[in-house]
This record gives structure tokens, sequence and C-alpha cells, in this order.
């Protein structure tokens, strides 16, 4: 399966104020149809104090003003299911926003603590604060794994567990596919205020047991609608242990770990990263591979060091990948992360560069909003742009879609287990199933290979496709081809 990721507020503007909306995302599913993507996973849709965009929610049971209406969602929903693609949101389920009703009307339904002097104990957040903070209203301490603004829900309360089961099947009852959930792993915290701290900025430590417990319940809802999808955010220290989280069957189905974008542009950390996760799922496809994110620098300027070169062997790689592949808006374009001043920073963390507005030509306001209109975040270089690549047969655009295309053509490149091949160094080269392999040279210097055979189903060099190997495969720097039997 391939998911296309959209950040709502930057995909297209339909009524120009310069904020992306869902009706702009129908108004574009032409395109995401040509491009041939299986499913939308959009980044929160919720009403938000925007303190997180999206990541602290005032109401699960609604839209965003500035993204539009329920009616909108049920029409996009609607539009895009004709042209056979799926629809995931992204299910906030760890915290709320401060603003939430709920943090001043039911205040069992967040984690307090009491405590004299400074914070009740050393967890901290993702900012490396103290995860509490003081509530001025009340003397007590409220726990936060994220920004002060952005409380955490106590999943100890049975009432959390009962509303979340009608947030679910209320927006399933919609025709929602399924939901990307966010921060899954550790949705549960520990009770247990003496525990010790996990990772790297020794946030609260997640009760396993209780995720476990939880993620169960979520899936017996989901199956009471047939056929939906738990894609669960499993940003965890360990991957080892994400097989953990698709149960016995009976929990997540997609678990998404967050280890590319983290991973350097070598083969062989990028041969460790897969086999590791592959390992830790025992031969179930469930992996889902990203490699550029909301929350990450985009990976032609990660990976590509804005090389064009660089950024088509990463997509050949990342679409060669065993699962589901995510691509996040942009990234069939070679997007590149955008350098913006201070002045125009709309985000905490400083994520803004990988959030701008979808490139769609190359004129005022990109074709993402009215000329004469101030773009939420301003836009990146124009020059690269779905118009100018769609009808180019030579561009990365349409690189990326014969990709897609050739995903659903071999079933092996799709679903065939992985493997790794001798190659030389700086080669990356796996086997997919019986029929099927990818090699990519992530070096500057020309390779040979031996041992490979195949007829070059696709190739970054496009005059490569075609081409028979018998034993020998020659590759420039920076080319990638797959290969069938
Ligand atoms: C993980 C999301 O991917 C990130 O964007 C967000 O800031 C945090 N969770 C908090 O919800
Ligand atoms: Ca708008």
């Amino acid at each position: 399966m391939v998911v296309y990721q959209v950040y709502p507020r930057s995909f297209q503007d339909s009524n120009g104020d310069g904020i992306g909306d869902l009706a702009g995302i129908t108004q574009r599913l032409e395109y995401l149809e040509w491009l041939g993507v299986d499913a939308l996973w959009l980044n929160p849709t919720f009403p938000s104090a925007d303190a997180d965009w999206g990541y602290d929610v005032v109401d699960y049971y609604g839209v965003h003003p500035d993204l539009g209406t329920l009616d909108d969602l049920d029409e996009l929903v609607a539009a895009a299911g004709r042209r056979g693609i799926r629809v995931l949101l992204d299910l906030v389920p760890g915290h709320t926003s401060l603003r939430h009703p709920w943090f001043r009307e039911r205040p069992d339904r967040y984690v307090w603590a009491d405590a004299d002097d400074g914070p009740p104990n050393a967890w901290l957040s993702a900012s490396a604060a103290p995860a509490w903070t003081r509530d001025d209203a009340t003397g007590r301490w409220y726990q936060h794994t994220f920004r002060p603004e952005q409380p955490d829900l106590n999943w100890w309360s049975e009432e959390v567990r009962d509303e979340f089961d009608r947030i679910l099947a209320f927006w399933f009852e919609r025709g929602i596919a399924g939901f990307r959930i966010d921060a899954a792993a550790r949705v549960v915290k520990s009770r247990d205020l003496a525990a010790a701290p996990v990772g790297p900025w020794s946030r609260p430590p997640p009760d396993l047991e209780q995720v476990h417990e939880v993620l169960r319940r979520w899936r017996r809802v989901a199956d009471r609608y047939g056929d939906r999808l738990l894609l669960g955010q499993t940003w965890i220290e360990d991957t080892g242990g994400l097989g953990a989280f698709l149960g016995n069957g009976d929990e997540l189905q997609l678990v998404q770990p967050f280890t590319l974008p983290v991973a350097q542009f070598y083969a062989s950390v990028l041969h460790e990263v897969v086999a590791e996760v592959e390992t830790s799922l025992g031969g179930r496809d469930a992996a889902v591979w990203q490699a550029s994110s909301h929350d990450a620098i985009r990976f032609p300027t990660r990976w590509g060091a804005c090389d064009e070169r660089r950024t088509r062997a990463a997509l050949v790689l990342l679409l060669g990948l065993r699962g589901t592949v995510v691509l996040y808006y942009g990234d069939e374009l070679g997007m590149e992360q955008v350098h913006l001043p201070a002045a125009v920073a709309r985000d905490h963390w400083g994520r803004d560069g990988c959030r701008t507005p979808m490139q769609w030509a190359d004129c005022a306001g990109g074709g993402f909003t009215d000329a004469g209109v101030t773009a939420w975040l301003p836009c990146g270089d124009l020059q690269v742009n779905v118009e100018g690549q769609r009808g180019d047969p030579a561009s990365t655009l349409a690189l990326c879609r014969s990709l897609i295309a050739l995903r659903r053509e071999l079933p092996d490149l799709r679903d065939g287990a992985y493997r790794r091949l001798d190659a030389p160094p700086g080669v990356w080269a796996c086997s997919r199933g019986d029929g099927v392999a990818v090699v990519a040279n992530l070096s500057g210097a020309v390779v040979s290979l031996s041992g490979i055979e195949g007829i070059v189903r696709l190739a970054t060099e496009r005059t490569r496709a075609g081409e028979a190997v018998a034993g020998a495969l020659r590759l420039e720097p920076w080319e990638a081809v797959v290969l069938a039997a």
C-alpha cells in the first residue's frame, strides 16, 4: 500500500485565506488518483488551539474551522472513495489541548500530582523541560509528555477509555478507513511516579501492559466496522520491540517506527535499520516506511543534499521496501526543506521548513493559494512543481508514479520478503520475494555487482529500462534500478 500524507494546512487553499483546507484536498483528488496512491493520511483535522498545529485537540468530534466543516470532510471521504482512495485521520489520544473543555470540567481525565517545591519527579517532556506544570487555579501539577499546552490524558480512567471508544466509532460511522494513531506506543503512562524515565529526553515511561490492553480495545471497535485500519506511530527506543504492538493479530495492523527520517543515507546504515524492523516483525508484513515527515527535515535535503540524482535513488529504495510506504506531500517532486527566517516561523519546535505549501505551479501563490494572498507559511522554490513535472517523463514525479505503478504490478515488490544481497560498499541491494531485486548505488563512484539477473523494469536512468542483466550490473553514481525475472 502507498499512503500519501497530507499536511492539510499546506496542500491546497480553496477559499483564498492562505490556509489549505479540506475542500482544497478534494479539488486535488484527481492528481492523487493519477499518482496512484491507495490512501491519504491527513495530519490532525480536529479543532485545535494550534499550540502544536492540530496535535492539541479541543474537540475530537469536529473539524478545525480553518480546514472547513464536517460536511467538507464527509465530501472528501466520499469523493476519495469514488476514486478508490481511502482516508485515514490522525488520532491524538495521548493528550488534549489545555483549552479542551475537559481540562476544567472533567479534571479526572488528566494526570495530576501534588508537590510543594518543584515538579513531582524528574520526568521530562519532549522539549527537555519538566513534564509537569503547576496549574495556577488548583495549585496542583499536571503531567505533559509534550508541551505544557498539551496535558496528558489519564488512560487509567475508564471514562477516558469509554470516550475514545465513542470517538473511534463516531468516525468509523462517517466512513473513515482508519487512523494513524499519534504516539500509540506510549499512550498509557506509568502510574508509579518513582518509575525510571525512558528515552533520550527522560520522558514519562509507558505502562506497556496497559498500552496493549488499550490497543486491543481499539482493535475491537475497529473490527466491528469491518475493513478498518489502525496504523500506530510506534516511536520506541528499542526497535526489537516493534512486533509486540501487533499483538496476536488483535492490536495494531501497521506499525510506524521513526527510523528512516533520522537515519543517515549510507547503504550499510539503511540495511541495518530495515533488517532490524523486519526481524522484529518476524515475517509479518506490517511495517510503515517513510523518509520525510511533518516532524523531520525533508529527505531530498537531508539525504539528497539537494542533488536530484540522490533524491531519485532514495525514491527507488523507499518504494522498493516491503509493506506500506508513506509519501509525505511533495516527496514525489523532490520538494526540499525550506529555510524560513525566524520571523515567519509558526512552530515551537522549528518544524515549519517541512510544512510549507505544496508546490503546484510556478506562479504567484504557487497554485496553492490565490495570487496576492499571503500563505500561512511561505512557499519554497516554485521551480520544483507539479505542473512542470507532470508532463515530463524524465521528471522525479514521473519516476515516482512509475514506481507506484510497478508496486501494483509486481506483488513481490510490494509484499515479497526482504533479503539483503551481497554488494560493494555504498550499494543498497536487496531481493524482494523470488522475482524482484532493488539495487541503488548510494555512492559517488561507479560500481559493479555480480550474480545479478533479470530485466531492468525501472531505472533512474530511463534508457536502461528493458535491459537484460545476466550476471554483472554496472551502475553510475547514484543510479538505481528495479529488476524482475
Ligand atoms: C508526534 C507527532 O508526529 C508530532 O508532530 C507531535 O508534535 C507530537 N506527536 C505530539 O502530539
Ligand atoms: Ca483556506
